[in-house]
């Protein structure tokens, strides 16, 4: 998601509904609703993963408390390890991911999996029909977690996040397990 998107979040806070619960991960790690205590914490990881291009607090703390949007965090041992935001609209039956990061230091154990399928979780308790993101072109390792979850990419926004720097746009339809064929587009 890009970051003039989400500018219209900081307008409208509402309070947050933590509604459904989380399922426990890996031995070590927790998948838990965030809420707006851990904006510090949350920082930290936008900070690990995005650097300069991280979300400012005032955006982060509108996902956390607008009532269609939701944080997720992963904890080990007490310290973040990951996060994921989203927004969902059940006017058009959509869910957005709008980021999942998961700290340079703890890749590849399947933090960033088990973010997106509790955020797929939440989707399929509104009942949404479909999933989507926005993704840059060059980021394999994220592409590659969308796709083997069962993304597809639906069509391509030039220059989405600067110039020369384009957006995949990817989408899931509800119901689509990992595992199933998704065909390339
Ligand atoms: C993308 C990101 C969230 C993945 O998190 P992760 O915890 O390392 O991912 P996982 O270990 O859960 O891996 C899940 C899948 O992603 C893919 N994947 C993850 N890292 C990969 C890599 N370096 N190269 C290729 N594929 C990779 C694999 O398909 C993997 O599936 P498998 O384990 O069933 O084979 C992480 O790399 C990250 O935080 N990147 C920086 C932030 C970012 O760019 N986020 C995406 C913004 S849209």
């Amino acid at each position: 998601m890009a970051k003039h998107e989400v500018d219209d979040m900081t307008r409208q806070p509402g309070t947050a509904q933590w509604t459904y619960p989380i399922a426990p991960l890996l031995p070590a790690v927790i998948i838990r609703r965030a809420g707006e205590a851990d904006l510090a914490g949350l920082m930290k990881v936008e900070e690990d993963c995005f650097g300069s291009e991280r979300f400012n607090p005032e955006v982060v703390h509108a996902f956390l408390v607008r009532d269609n949007a939701f944080v997720l965090v992963g904890v080990e041992e007490g310290e973040f390890v990951g996060s994921a935001m989203a927004l969902y609209s059940d006017e058009v039956s959509e869910g957005k991911i709008a980021s999942i990061a998961v700290l340079r230091r703890c890749r590849g154990q399947g933090i960033g999996a088990e973010l997106l399928r509790e955020c797929e979780n939440i989707f399929r308790a509104h009942n949404l029909s479909r999933y989507s993101l926005e993704v840059e072109t060059v980021n394999e390792p994220a592409i590659a977690l969308y796709t083997s979850r069962g993304y597809h990419r639906k069509g391509i926004i030039d220059d989405f996040y600067g110039l020369g720097r384009h957006a995949y746009c990817m989408e899931k339809m509800a119901g689509i397990r990992k595992g199933d064929s998704v065909k390339p587009s």
